[in-house]
Protein backbone atom coordinates (compact mmCIF):
# COMPACT_ATOMS: atom_id res chain seq x y z
CA UNK A 1 0.00 0.00 0.00
CA UNK A 2 1.09 3.00 -0.67
CA UNK A 3 -0.72 6.61 -0.07
CA UNK A 4 1.14 8.60 2.90
CA UNK A 5 4.22 8.71 5.16
CA UNK A 6 3.58 11.29 8.24
CA UNK A 7 6.53 13.59 8.65
CA UNK A 8 6.90 13.35 12.48
CA UNK A 9 8.21 16.88 12.68
CA UNK A 10 4.78 18.26 12.36
CA UNK A 11 3.19 16.44 15.32
CA UNK A 12 2.93 17.53 19.00
CA UNK A 13 6.14 16.64 19.96
CA UNK A 14 4.97 16.33 23.06
CA UNK A 15 2.36 13.34 22.02
CA UNK A 16 4.50 11.88 20.19
CA UNK A 17 4.14 8.35 21.55
CA UNK A 18 0.70 8.27 21.06
CA UNK A 19 0.66 9.66 17.82
CA UNK A 20 2.82 6.99 16.41
CA UNK A 21 0.65 4.41 17.96
CA UNK A 22 -2.47 5.72 16.40
CA UNK A 23 -0.59 6.04 12.98
CA UNK A 24 0.66 2.86 13.03
CA UNK A 25 -2.75 1.37 13.59
CA UNK A 26 -4.36 3.55 11.06
CA UNK A 27 -1.65 2.14 8.62
CA UNK A 28 1.08 4.15 6.80
CA UNK A 29 3.61 3.41 4.53
CA UNK A 30 6.24 4.71 6.49
CA UNK A 31 7.10 7.26 9.15
CA UNK A 32 9.12 10.41 7.26
CA UNK A 33 11.51 11.23 10.05
CA UNK A 34 13.38 14.97 8.89
CA UNK A 35 17.05 15.12 9.92
CA UNK A 36 18.30 18.82 10.32
CA UNK A 37 22.06 19.82 10.73
CA UNK A 38 21.55 23.42 10.57
CA UNK A 39 24.00 23.82 8.09
CA UNK A 40 22.40 22.79 4.72
CA UNK A 41 19.43 24.36 6.07
CA UNK A 42 18.29 26.58 8.45
CA UNK A 43 16.56 24.48 11.08
CA UNK A 44 17.31 21.76 13.75
CA UNK A 45 15.68 18.35 13.84
CA UNK A 46 15.37 14.77 15.16
CA UNK A 47 18.48 13.56 16.39
CA UNK A 48 19.87 10.27 16.76
CA UNK A 49 18.39 9.40 20.56
CA UNK A 50 15.11 10.25 19.54
CA UNK A 51 15.37 8.57 16.52
CA UNK A 52 16.46 5.66 18.51
CA UNK A 53 13.24 6.10 21.04
CA UNK A 54 10.72 6.17 17.80
CA UNK A 55 12.31 2.77 16.55
CA UNK A 56 11.77 1.15 20.07
CA UNK A 57 7.78 2.07 19.44
CA UNK A 58 7.16 2.37 15.84
CA UNK A 59 5.72 -0.73 13.57
CA UNK A 60 5.93 0.96 10.11
CA UNK A 61 9.71 1.74 8.58
CA UNK A 62 11.32 4.32 9.22
CA UNK A 63 12.57 6.56 6.58
CA UNK A 64 15.08 9.45 7.45
CA UNK A 65 15.20 12.70 5.25
CA UNK A 66 19.03 13.74 6.03
CA UNK A 67 18.72 17.24 5.28
CA UNK A 68 22.58 16.89 6.46
CA UNK A 69 25.56 18.31 3.99
CA UNK A 70 27.93 15.34 5.67
CA UNK A 71 25.41 12.27 4.57
CA UNK A 72 28.70 9.90 4.61
CA UNK A 73 29.12 10.51 8.05
CA UNK A 74 25.62 9.25 9.44
CA UNK A 75 25.20 6.03 7.50
CA UNK A 76 26.56 3.63 9.65
CA UNK A 77 24.65 5.24 13.13
CA UNK A 78 21.48 5.54 11.35
CA UNK A 79 21.57 1.60 10.54
CA UNK A 80 22.46 0.96 13.88
CA UNK A 81 19.72 2.88 15.28
CA UNK A 82 17.20 0.58 12.42
CA UNK A 83 16.37 2.96 9.71
CA UNK A 84 14.92 1.76 7.30
CA UNK A 85 15.33 4.18 4.21
CA UNK A 86 18.04 6.30 4.28
CA UNK A 87 17.75 9.21 1.90
CA UNK A 88 20.26 11.40 1.39
CA UNK A 89 20.38 15.11 -0.46
CA UNK A 90 21.42 14.46 -4.08
CA UNK A 91 22.68 18.08 -3.95
CA UNK A 92 25.37 17.38 -0.96
CA UNK A 93 27.51 14.81 -2.24
CA UNK A 94 30.08 14.79 -5.24
CA UNK A 95 29.69 10.25 -4.56
CA UNK A 96 26.37 9.61 -4.99
CA UNK A 97 27.23 5.95 -6.42
CA UNK A 98 29.49 4.82 -3.39
CA UNK A 99 26.93 6.34 -0.99
CA UNK A 100 24.18 4.67 -2.16
CA UNK A 101 26.99 1.23 -1.90
CA UNK A 102 27.36 2.51 1.69
CA UNK A 103 24.35 2.85 2.15
CA UNK A 104 23.11 -0.93 1.05
CA UNK A 105 25.99 -2.27 2.17
CA UNK A 106 24.77 -1.17 6.05
CA UNK A 107 21.53 -2.95 5.53
CA UNK A 108 19.41 -0.06 4.58
CA UNK A 109 17.43 0.98 1.42
CA UNK A 110 19.13 4.02 -0.54
CA UNK A 111 16.86 6.93 -1.29
CA UNK A 112 17.59 10.38 -2.92
CA UNK A 113 16.28 13.59 -2.33
CA UNK A 114 16.03 16.54 -4.72
CA UNK A 115 15.46 20.08 -3.89
CA UNK A 116 13.26 22.30 -6.26
CA UNK A 117 15.92 23.79 -7.98
CA UNK A 118 17.95 20.22 -8.73
CA UNK A 119 15.95 18.89 -12.22
CA UNK A 120 15.11 14.71 -12.06
CA UNK A 121 17.06 14.28 -14.65
CA UNK A 122 20.63 14.11 -12.71
CA UNK A 123 19.30 10.84 -11.00
CA UNK A 124 19.12 9.14 -14.51
CA UNK A 125 22.26 6.32 -14.05
CA UNK A 126 21.54 6.77 -9.92
CA UNK A 127 18.13 5.20 -10.31
CA UNK A 128 18.94 1.41 -10.41
CA UNK A 129 20.37 2.30 -6.79
CA UNK A 130 17.64 3.50 -5.60
CA UNK A 131 14.49 2.76 -3.84
CA UNK A 132 12.75 5.77 -3.74
CA UNK A 133 13.18 9.33 -4.63
CA UNK A 134 12.12 12.27 -2.34
CA UNK A 135 11.08 15.08 -4.40
CA UNK A 136 10.91 18.27 -2.39
CA UNK A 137 8.08 20.65 -3.25
CA UNK A 138 8.77 23.39 -0.85
CA UNK A 139 12.64 24.49 0.03
CA UNK A 140 13.91 22.01 2.89
CA UNK A 141 13.88 23.25 6.13
CA UNK A 142 10.62 24.30 7.07
CA UNK A 143 6.81 23.14 7.31
CA UNK A 144 3.83 25.07 6.33
CA UNK A 145 5.48 26.26 3.16
CA UNK A 146 3.21 27.34 -0.03
CA UNK A 147 3.60 24.25 -2.64
CA UNK A 148 5.83 25.11 -5.50
CA UNK A 149 3.69 23.82 -9.19
CA UNK A 150 6.32 22.81 -11.12
CA UNK A 151 6.69 19.93 -8.95
CA UNK A 152 3.85 18.24 -10.86
CA UNK A 153 5.97 18.63 -14.34
CA UNK A 154 8.56 16.95 -12.51
CA UNK A 155 6.72 13.88 -10.75
CA UNK A 156 6.18 13.28 -14.37
CA UNK A 157 9.24 13.64 -16.19
CA UNK A 158 10.55 11.37 -12.85
CA UNK A 159 7.87 8.53 -13.47
CA UNK A 160 8.56 8.57 -17.21
CA UNK A 161 12.60 8.12 -16.37
CA UNK A 162 12.04 5.21 -13.40
CA UNK A 163 10.04 3.25 -16.02
CA UNK A 164 9.93 -0.08 -14.80
CA UNK A 165 12.12 0.27 -12.46
CA UNK A 166 11.36 -0.44 -8.70
CA UNK A 167 11.27 2.76 -7.58
CA UNK A 168 8.73 5.14 -5.39
CA UNK A 169 8.24 8.52 -5.66
CA UNK A 170 7.53 10.54 -2.30
CA UNK A 171 6.50 13.83 -3.20
CA UNK A 172 7.29 16.52 0.70
CA UNK A 173 5.81 19.80 1.37
CA UNK A 174 3.25 21.83 1.32
CA UNK A 175 0.87 19.20 0.00
CA UNK A 176 -2.89 19.64 0.78
CA UNK A 177 -5.26 16.78 -0.26
CA UNK A 178 -6.47 17.97 -3.31
CA UNK A 179 -2.57 18.66 -4.15
CA UNK A 180 -1.54 15.18 -3.10
CA UNK A 181 -4.12 13.54 -5.26
CA UNK A 182 -2.79 15.32 -8.33
CA UNK A 183 0.33 14.74 -7.27
CA UNK A 184 -0.70 11.07 -7.39
CA UNK A 185 -2.11 11.36 -10.97
CA UNK A 186 0.91 12.74 -12.04
CA UNK A 187 2.87 9.43 -11.03
CA UNK A 188 3.40 9.73 -7.22
CA UNK A 189 3.45 6.67 -5.23
CA UNK A 190 3.57 8.66 -1.43
CA UNK A 191 3.15 12.03 -0.05
CA UNK A 192 4.91 13.24 3.13
CA UNK A 193 1.80 14.10 5.48
CA UNK A 194 2.43 17.52 7.42
CA UNK A 195 0.87 20.38 8.18
CA UNK A 196 -1.94 20.85 5.36
CA UNK A 197 -2.91 17.11 5.52
CA UNK A 198 -2.69 14.92 8.84
CA UNK A 199 -1.57 17.34 10.62
CA UNK A 200 -3.89 19.72 10.06
CA UNK A 201 -4.79 21.59 13.49
CA UNK A 202 -8.61 21.86 12.64
CA UNK A 203 -9.67 17.98 12.84
CA UNK A 204 -8.08 15.13 15.09
CA UNK A 205 -5.53 12.64 13.23
CA UNK A 206 -8.35 10.23 12.78
CA UNK A 207 -10.42 12.54 10.68
CA UNK A 208 -7.60 13.93 8.42
CA UNK A 209 -6.18 10.51 8.07
CA UNK A 210 -10.23 9.46 6.93
CA UNK A 211 -10.24 12.68 4.69
CA UNK A 212 -7.32 11.73 2.95
CA UNK A 213 -8.11 8.13 2.41
CA UNK A 214 -11.55 8.84 1.36
CA UNK A 215 -10.43 11.83 -1.40
CA UNK A 216 -7.90 8.78 -2.54
CA UNK A 217 -10.90 6.35 -3.20
CA UNK A 218 -12.81 9.21 -4.96
CA UNK A 219 -10.07 10.17 -7.58
C1 LIG B 1 10.67 20.19 5.39
C2 LIG B 1 10.39 18.75 5.55
C3 LIG B 1 9.02 18.25 5.36
C4 LIG B 1 7.91 18.97 6.08
C5 LIG B 1 6.63 18.82 5.29
O1 LIG B 1 12.02 20.41 5.16
O2 LIG B 1 11.22 17.98 4.70
O3 LIG B 1 8.99 16.86 5.63
O4 LIG B 1 7.65 18.47 7.35
O5 LIG B 1 6.14 20.05 5.03
P1 LIG B 1 4.58 20.37 5.17
O6 LIG B 1 4.21 20.11 6.60
O7 LIG B 1 4.52 21.79 4.84
O8 LIG B 1 3.86 19.49 4.22
ZN1 LIG C 1 11.11 15.78 4.78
Amino acid sequence: MYHISPSLLCADQIELKQTIMDLDKMGIDWFHIDVMDGCFVPNFAFGTDIIRAVRGIAEAPLYAHMMSVHPMDFVKPFAELGADYYCFHYETTANPFRLCQQIQDNGMKAAAALNPSTPVEVLGDLLPYLSCVTLMAIEPGFSGQRFLPHTYEKIRRLRSLIGEKPVRIEVDGGADIPISMKCMECGADVIVGGYFTLFDKNESLRNNYRAYRKAQREV
